[in-house]
């Protein structure tokens, strides 16, 4: 199977853990593209959707799903996203669409956060993806020492502006052994709108695909 049929597969398995009759997460990149698409096949029987990034709001859009502005929506069962890496312990990188920050809003609100990833995605620890921050310009520089002091190579993402109209740092060869404490402490250092970890609040099920098929690990499963 190619890639692109893994993530197809895995995001139609994501259709399961969609609730009906109630709004619907919906993250961003080539993976969520899929699950997009997929979804449309049972947008009669869904609210809604509240979208992380203006591509994925357009898409939704295209298919005719209902996309609501998280303002309006108390709550959400179930958000869906894939990640740039994982770990085991359902830790991810997030960012290389640059929709992080939006990403973590509406994961926040969510009572279930569903990662979809093919498994070349899986790792046994994050970081050879390089981390993406979400940095206000003005902090560009200050953000790039303090990245650099904590052993890290921040490189600032060409030609690229956030839906929030921030930069990204793209930040290769950082430490980030122990994920939740480097996601705090990367959010105490100002100028940095949101960082890339997602560990405080990592995934609750992980829908990966491989060759055999698409295995689903859940949070309750794991120890730490
Ligand atoms: C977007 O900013 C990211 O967090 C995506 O969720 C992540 O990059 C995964 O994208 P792909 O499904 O395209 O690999």
């Amino acid at each position: 199977m190619t890639q692109d049929e893994l993530k197809k597969a895995v995001a139609e398995a994501a259709l399961k853990h969609v609730v009906e009759d109630a709004i619907v997460g919906v993250g961003s990149g080539s993976t969520v593209n899929f699950f997009i698409d997929a979804l449309a096949k049972m947008k009669g029987r869904i609210e809604g959707a509240v979208a992380a990034s203006e591509a994925s709001a357009q898409r939704l859009k295209g298919h005719g799903i209902r996309v609501f502005d998280l303002n309006a929506v108390s709550a959400l069962p179930v958000y869906i996203d894939g990640a740039d890496e994982v770990t085991e312990h359902l830790h991810m990188i997030k960012g290389g669409g640059g929709a992080l920050t939006r990403e973590k809003i509406v994961s926040a609100v969510a009572e279930r956060f569903v990662c979809i990833c093919d498994a070349s995605k899986l790792v046994p620890v994050l970081g050879k993806f390089p981390l993406p921050l979400e940095v206000i310009p003005m902090a560009r520089s200050y953000v790039g020492r303090e990245i650099v002091k904590r052993g890290g190579r921040p490189v600032l993402r060409e030609n690229f502006t956030t839906d929030n109209g921030n930069l990204i740092l793209d930040c290769h060869g950082m430490a980030l052994l122990d994920p939740p404490r480097m996601e705090s402490e990367l959010d105490g250092i100002a100028g940095i709108v949101t960082n890339g970890l997602f560990a405080r609040r990592r995934a609750d099920v992980l829908l990966l695909a491989a060759e055999s098929g698409v295995k689903t690990l859940e949070k309750k499963q794991i120890l730490a």
